[in-house]
């Protein structure tokens, strides 16, 4: 048997003003919270025993899952006492991990990786732990993973630089999804801030118990604006396997959306959301309960919860509205960042 543990006690400060209301994990993707396509990703590989680590504003996890029965899973909670870093959180779970092995996901990566072939590796290989590893263009703005011929993790390169790349060597970085021994937690403080990926897998990797698992799965970090819209995309357009429905857009049960209004583009309208007549809505997430006035316009915005937008107001570019705000008619927003519960009566 392999328990998750589940890291969702960011502060997820790079989706402000919309993580001011709810943790990452618990932002909605499509139809349904963010943190429950990795639900869907473990039931289908068997894996129905979850501990999610929390932290900041732990309550809506569980208000939303509570023990998981109603999924057919086992679902249960632990909180950090003040921030634990990624290596903490998973040590704050230990005394509810019953297996010898444990799997472990950051909160906010979206992939369809195949867990069994990580597992198979990982079993075959006898090491420590094995970290799955995706393929990026550029490695300047993440850590390098450097492998040796038989997986074993070389070394971390942080923020590579360009003239200490090799010549034709893969751009691995690490996706957020690791398959762990339970002594790997010996190596962990308790109730000390500690990173998994700083403090602990270098020192595996250099005493040759670490191995990495590439792959070319879909893998996207929702973790910014940008890329959560994407993810809304990639999901509509059935890039991703996940268990939400496939089309041009999603409008949610109880949402309403005018006849003579379009939603296009890998939009998503929330439940109980409103899109008035005349309205254009491309490629932009209305959260649940918003109301896009007449003739308005969305076109790659992230429009929270309870929002309203005025009749004739125009949202692009990677706007992103925090839940209440309120939009006065006739406005437009570029690439700006509205807070929560503003109320904005000019363009900006
Ligand atoms: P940013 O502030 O935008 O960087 O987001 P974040 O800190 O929420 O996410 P980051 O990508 O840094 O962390 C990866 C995952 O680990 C996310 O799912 C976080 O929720 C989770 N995480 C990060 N730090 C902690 C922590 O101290 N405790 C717990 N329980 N989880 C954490």
């Amino acid at each position: 048997m392999i328990e998750a543990v589940i890291l969702v006690g960011g502060e997820g400060t790079r989706l402000r003003p919309l993580t001011d209301t709810r943790p990452k994990p618990m932002m909605s993707l499509v139809d349904r919270p963010f943190v429950a396509h990795q639900l869907d990703q473990l039931r289908r590989f068997g894996v129905s025993d979850v501990i999610f680590s929390c932290g900041y504003l732990p309550a809506a996890l569980e208000e939303h899952f509570g023990n998981g029965t109603s999924i057919g899973m086992r679902i249960r909670y632990v909180v950090d006492p003040s921030p634990l870093g990624t290596a903490g959180a998973v040590k704050n779970a230990e005394h509810l991990l019953e297996g010898s092995q444990v799997l472990v996901f950051n909160g906010d990566v979206l992939t369809d990786l195949d867990l069994s072939l990580v597992a198979e590796q990982h079993d075959s290989s006898g090491v420590a732990g094995t970290l799955a590893l995706t393929p990026v263009d550029d490695p300047s703005r993440y850590g390098l993973v450097r492998l040796h011929p038989d997986r074993a993790v070389e070394e971390f390169l942080e923020k590579p630089r360009a003239e200490q790349l090799r010549p034709g060597e893969p751009f691995l970085i690490n996706a957020g999804t690791y398959l762990l021994e339970r002594e790997v937690l010996d190596h962990i403080p308790e109730g000390t801030p500690c990173s998994i990926e700083r403090d602990v897998f270098p020192a595996l990797a250099a005493a040759g118990r670490l191995a990495g698992y590439p792959s070319d799965s879909y893998w996207r970090d929702i973790g910014t604006p940008d890329s959560y819209l994407k993810a809304h995309l990639d999901v509509l357009a059935g890039r991703v396997r996940t268990e939400s429905p496939v089309g041009e857009s999603y409008v949610a049960e109880g949402a309403r959306v005018a006849p003579d209004a379009r939603v296009e583009f890998g939009s998503t309208i929330g439940p109980g959301a409103v899109v008035e007549g005349g309205a254009v809505v491309i490629g932009s997430v209305v959260g649940a309960g918003a109301r896009i006035g007449r003739s308005a316009k969305l076109d790659g915005a992230i429009v929270g919860a309870s929002v309203v937008v005025g009749d004739r107001a125009t949202l692009e570019h990677g706007v992103v509205v925090g839940d209440g705000a309120t939009i006065a008619s006739g406005v437009t927003i570029t690439g700006a960042i509205i807070a929560t519960n503003a109320d904005i009566d000019q363009s900006q």
